[in-house]
């Protein structure tokens, strides 16, 4: 899910400063060739071999019929555990909070509850979530407000809170790190129906998010990634254990974009290895949603030329299903993708500022498999889902891969796996 305005003072050039702000500050704050003064004061006793360890989440859930992934994260002493959307499309991880609570799915026991432990407007990490803390603090002792408006999902409105979020690190230790997060009262969903997870894992690099923290605190490295197996499942880690030494696709991250999401291109499309008129896009990596969204022109080209190499196939639309926006029939309904393989090509984008580095998107990454037995197209028109002319790359097209977001190099990769098998 991506933000479209995290701040409450809604004026645009407060916006545009508080983004170019961070974009321009956090390269340099984590960059491993130079760490800077400030770093090294904070964390005296860390040296690059002593961060060497990460954290690893199984993953829950699907494209279709769920629509989201999840991971149970746990919160408090005793903890009690939370279902959180995995949303690389935004920074800041919240949790339903019985403050009390407007707009929560979950009922009042299996909500946060804060116990003296908000943080305070002058904290640092108050910064991350608000555009210019003096001006929101009438004294740097208030609580620290947050709203997060998502492009495609709704709202969350509500207060920082700091508690202890237990982690089993990859090298054996447990830890207990107190973390910020947001404790959310205030809630609006957009969709048909409304999500089924008390909040959201965000895994962007904004400073109030947990990955900025962990990292601050020494604990792991500034990279965060996942699996999402096209079966259901997969897995989750931050910190960079399971990088793979080889064979990972990288492409730079946009220069001077959010560091609460992950863009990158420009990237062309390519219909069964061949140019379409698709060129130049910018793409939002995005597990926080669903399905993949081209802005109108893009998507009507991809739609067009689907459609047009499906003529004389076996193939007819199947309107009655309205699983999505455009299905196709067979003439017998269909049991699995794999009967499909051979009608739809593969499609590739090709990122133009590194050579040949493409992502791979076969039919199993931009079709699912209906109920009734038909396919549909999950590549979606974004301009029609208010996505103005974002490019989002959703859960349909990062399945089966590893897909790993690195901050300190300043690069997105990925990989096909297995992400059936969970690293121990
Ligand atoms: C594991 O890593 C963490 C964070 O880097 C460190 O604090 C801890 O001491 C390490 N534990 C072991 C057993 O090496
Ligand atoms: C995509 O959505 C836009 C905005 O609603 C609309 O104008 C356009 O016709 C749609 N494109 C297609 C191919 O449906």
């Amino acid at each position: 899910m991506v933000v479209v305005m995290d701040v409450k003072c809604r004026g645009i050039a407060m916006t545009l400063l508080f983004f170019l702000g961070f974009s321009a500050i956090f390269p340099l704050c984590f960059s491993d060739v130079n760490l800077p003064s400030l770093t090294h004061k904070l964390l005296p006793l860390i040296s690059k071999n002593r961060i060497g360890s990460s954290v690893v989440f199984p993953v829950q859930g699907n494209v279709y019929p769920l629509g989201y992934y999840s991971v149970s994260l746990n919160i408090g002493n005793p903890p009690k555990a939370y279902d959180l959307d995995v949303d690389s499309g935004s920074d800041l991880t919240w949790v339903q909070c019985n403050a009390p609570c407007k707009g929560c799915t979950k009922p009042p026991s299996q909500q946060y509850r804060p116990n003296k432990n908000l943080v305070p407007c002058g904290d640092q990490l108050c910064g991350g979530v608000q555009s210019s803390p003096s001006h929101h603090c009438q004294s740097p002792n208030d609580q620290c407000d947050y709203e997060v408006e998502y492009a495609d999902h709704g709202s969350s409105m509500g207060v920082l809170v700091r508690d202890v979020i237990p982690l089993r690190l990859t090298n054996g230790s447990v830890l207990g790190p107190r973390l910020a997060f947001g404790c959310g009262y205030d809630q609006t969903y957009s969709g048909p129906t409304s999500p089924p997870s008390a909040g959201v894992l965000g895994l962007g690099n904004g400073k109030s998010g947990l990955l900025s923290q962990l990292t601050s605190m020494g604990l792991i490295r500034n990279v965060v990634g996942h699996c999402l197996s096209g079966r259901g499942g997969g897995f989750l880690f931050f910190g960079d254990h399971l990088v793979p030494s080889s064979g990972v696709s990288w492409t730079p991250i946009l220069p001077g974009s959010s560091v609460k999401h992950y863009v990158s291109g420009p990237a062309d499309l390519l219909f069964n290895a061949k140019p379409t008129s698709v060129k130049g896009l910018q793409v939002i990596f995005d597990s926080g949603s669903s399905y993949t969204y081209f802005n109108s022109n893009a998507y009507q080209a991809i739609l067009n030329t689907i459609v047009g190499d499906l003529k004389g196939k076996q193939l007819s639309g199947a309107t009655t299903d309205h699983s999505l926006p455009v299905c196709w029939k067979g003439t017998k309904p269909f049991k699995s993708l794999r009967d499909v393989a051979n009608l739809f090509k593969p499609l590739t984008l090709s990122f133009t500022r590194t050579k040949n580095v493409q992502l791979q998107l076969p039919p199993s990454s931009y079709l699912i498999l209906t109920k009734y037995g038909n396919v549909c197209l999950g590549i979606l028109n974004g301009s029609g889902a208010g996505l103005g002319n974002l490019n989002i790359i959703g859960d349909i097209s990062l399945q089966d891969k590893m897909v790993i977001y690195d901050n300190e190099k300043r690069q997105i990769g990925w990989t096909p796996a297995n992400c059936d098998r969970h690293p121990k």
